[in-house]
């Protein structure tokens, strides 16, 4: 059975105080959105459909940057839930299937959970997903009867029995798509907030001989984002998550609460990851690396047996082979480190290529931007960068190629020769006592005339 996830996405999420749309706030470097659509990937989806509304333009692209086939169509008053759900029908009027309608600020519904979803189709028409609320609140109601949900009512609309039943709508419906559609053409706006609820469709396929039911799943998959405190919550829950998969996964940490992991970190087993450090998106680390504490990393690869930090930043594009060493106070970006090359010491390093065991030494800077362009360095193997050596790009040091202390690298280095570009020494004996002497005094007789 072909899927199709319709994920509702246009409000604006007016207790968010934000001018981002509310969908478009991250958790753990994602947006909502994209853990809505990541969530619903789980069931293999044929096509999913975005409904966006308010910041329409930075929804779509926020969902086409995470998958190019999505489709986005406008919802441009909100008008309700089955409204929303409403406007991806012509896009689907080809699909045949079910659909998965998903809320865009509801991150974290697992696998297992639409897995239910979808194997409760097989004996049901329009299946819900349910929880049980510690606080009901203002959640829509499961009015059920036995097995079947006869209906869905809203808080706004319940009645005082009504409202005492804590089995609620998360929102998430699946239905066949064919079915839906024709179902939400009977759905009206004759209730308490005069919008077209998605939660009248239970009722309006039961008058129709269609059996509704819910399944039920744990409340912390249902939260729903409302408010920044309830976003540092699921942040805060997410984190919770990320860490406890990665102890599972053989990962050291000394103080798991102080790693913070982005939605799609990878790291390899017997990797030790100190305190407080933090990884944005798209980071790989393979076995037997050691993160050193305060140590930032993003869209990087750090390979078995590396050490990082720690203080060190590694950012897009860093590339960094075996037993690499980056130490305190180094930057890396756009760069590939070659095996056990060596940067242990406050340095920049970008756009650029660093050989096998070639070591930088400190306060190296690869000066790579011109203002307008940025350019290369190509370092060879077993190649020795002095201290202070600045490197203006573009520029190549070759193989076994050294530069002395305090060169500013301006041409090319051939393999095995050493550069020096610094002013000569000159030293003049006694004059640094002569100096002080001299200044001592002066500080002396101006202390006499105040
Ligand atoms: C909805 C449900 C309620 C359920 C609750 C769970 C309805 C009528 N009610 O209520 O039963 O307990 O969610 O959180 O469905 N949206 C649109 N376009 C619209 C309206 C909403 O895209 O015209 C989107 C919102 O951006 C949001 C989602 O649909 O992602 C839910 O809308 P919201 O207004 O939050 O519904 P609730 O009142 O919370
Ligand atoms: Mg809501």
């Amino acid at each position: 059975m072909s899927t199709a996830l319709i994920i509702l996405a246009a409000g604006q999420g007016t207790r968010m105080n934000s001018d981002l749309p509310k969908v478009l706030h991250p958790i753990a470097g994602a947006p909502m959105v994209v853990h809505a659509m990541r969530a619903g990937q789980t069931l293999d989806p044929e096509r999913i459909v975005v409904v966006a509304g308010h910041g329409a333009d930075q929804v779509k692209k926020a969902a086409l940057g995470f998958d190019e086939t999505v489709e986005v169509v406008l919802q441009s008053e909100q008008l309700g839930t089955a409204h929303a759900v409403a406007q991806a029908r012509e896009t689907l009027a080809d699909f045949e299937g079910d659909v998965v309608v998903l809320y865009g600020d509801t991150p974290f519904i697992s696998s297992d959970t639409l897995e239910a979803l979808i194997a409760a189709r097989q004996a049901h028409d329009i299946v819900i997903l349910g929880f049980d609320a510690a606080d009901p609140a203002r959640y829509g109601r499961l009015v059920m009867e036995g097995d079947d949900l006869s209906r869905i009512v809203e808080f706004k609309d319940a009645t005082e029995d009504e409202r005492a039943i804590t089995f609620c709508n998360s929102g998430v419906m699946a239905a066949d798509a064919k079915t839906l559609f024709a179902l939400i053409d009977e759905v009206g706006n004759a209730n308490a907030a005069k919008e077209y609820y998605l939660t009248d469709v239970p009722a309006i396929a039961r008058t129709k001989g269609l059996s509704a039911t819910a399944v039920a799943c744990d409340e912390a998959e249902t939260l729903g984002v409302n408010s920044r405190a309830e976003l540092a919550a699921a942040e805060a829950a997410f984190q919770a998550r990320m860490r406890a998969e990665a102890l599972d996964n053989g990962v050291t940490m000394q103080a798991p609460e102080t790693v913070f992991f982005a939605y799609d970190t990878y790291i390899g087993r017997d990797t030790v990851i100190e305190p407080n450090v933090v990884f944005g998106p798209e980071v790989t680390v393979e076995s037997g690396a050691t993160l050193r504490a305060f140590s930032h990393l993003e869209g990087c690869h750090v390979s078995r047996g590396a050490i990082i930090g720690p203080y060190a930043r590694l950012r897009p594009g860093a590339e960094l082979a075996e037993d690499v060493r980056i130490g305190n106070f180094v930057e890396v970006k756009n760069a590939t480190l070659d095996e056990g090359a060596k940067v242990n010491h406050l340095t920049y390093i970008g756009d650029a290529s660093v050989g096998e065991a070639t070591n930088i030494g400190a306060g190296t800077i690869t000066c790579n931007y011109d203002g307008v362009f940025k350019h290369r360095t190509e370092i060879g193997a077993r190649a020795f960068i002095g201290s202070d050596t600045m490197l203006v790009a573009p520029v190549k040091v070759g193989d076994e190629a050294m530069t002395a202390t305090g060169t500013v690298v301006t041409s090319d280095v051939p393999d095995g020769a050493m550069a020096v570009a610094r002013a000569k020494q000159e030293t003049k004996p006694g004059l640094a006592r002569r100096m002080f002497d001299r200044l001592r005094a002066q500080k002396a007789r101006q202390k006499e005339k105040n």
